[in-house]
């Protein structure tokens, strides 16, 4: 994997927002799978400034997201769509019915599973998936677990994953279920760029680059695939080996 470490957010929302953008220039119906949480703000932020600058448009581009809550209203302020809409589908010239997420109040995982899938390979297959990590090595969210998920299934999230995604859910209690895509259809993508910042996610980082691969790390099995870009801090990257 290629590691870059740049010295703040707004360096890597540069760098991070900068391949995005370049990848639509190069192809104007890339398919994108896009992240949430905190970690894509910055490279969201610059994919807009470049949109309003005229230097790239998002209007042939189709994206998929990795995730999203269960239970919660789509229009719920705290669900994945609304952060979408907010950070960045809202900003640019995407067209709505080309942003794909799966359906967390679906009453058929499966169903909604393979829906997901035959979509995205309808589409051509993601050309550029964004990821961000867990404290606890997650990505999306793929918990550690027994063995590496595949494709796209109800997850039932951590404690350590609840408490850090709580601070967000301001009226109602934080769901503790949510539709993902699985490991192996992250893998899929022919190109992975992933963000981590601060010390909190330096040891999921160092699981991730240089532990074994297990699905108790489940950001791990990201050494089998060829082509990913991990964008660090310096704080992300403090416990690597130099
Ligand atoms: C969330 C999301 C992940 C994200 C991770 C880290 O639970 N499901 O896709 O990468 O946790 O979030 P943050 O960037 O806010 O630290």
């Amino acid at each position: 994997m290629k590691v870059i470490v740049l010295q703040d957010e707004a360096a890597i929302g540069q760098a991070v927002g900068g391949l995005f953008c370049e990848a639509v220039r190069q192809k104007p119906d890339a398919v994108l799978g896009l992240a949430t949480g905190a970690s894509p703000i910055p490279a969201y932020q610059h994919m807009i400034s470049q949109y309003k600058a005229g230097e790239v448009s998002f209007r042939g581009v189709t994206t998929f997201n990795l995730d999203e809550y269960c239970g919660l209203p789509e229009e719920h302020p705290n669900s994945y769509r609304s952060f979408m809409r907010a950070e960045l589908f809202g900003q640019i010239d995407i067209l709505p019915e080309n942003t794909h997420f799966l359906d967390g109040n679906t009453a058929d995982e499966r169903a909604e599973s393979e829906r997901f899938r035959a979509l995205i390979e309808q589409c051509g297959g993601i050309d550029l998936q964004l990821l961000g990590i867990g404290r606890n090595g997650h990505i999306g969210f793929n918990e550690p677990a027994e063995a590496f998920t595949q494709e796209a299934f109800k997850a039932a999230l951590t404690p350590s994953t609840i408490a850090a995604n709580s601070v967000y859910f301001t009226d109602i209690p934080m769901p503790e279920y949510a539709m993902t895509m699985g490991v192996g259809s992250i893998l899929r993508a022919k190109k992975i760029v992933l963000v981590a910042t601060g010390s909190a996610k330096a040891d999921a980082v160092k699981a991730m680059l240089e532990g074994e691969i297990t699905p108790r790390c489940p950001a791990s099995a990201l050494q089998g695939h060829a082509d990913v870009t991990v964008c660090l801090d310096t704080a992300a990257a403090a416990l690597l080996q130099k």
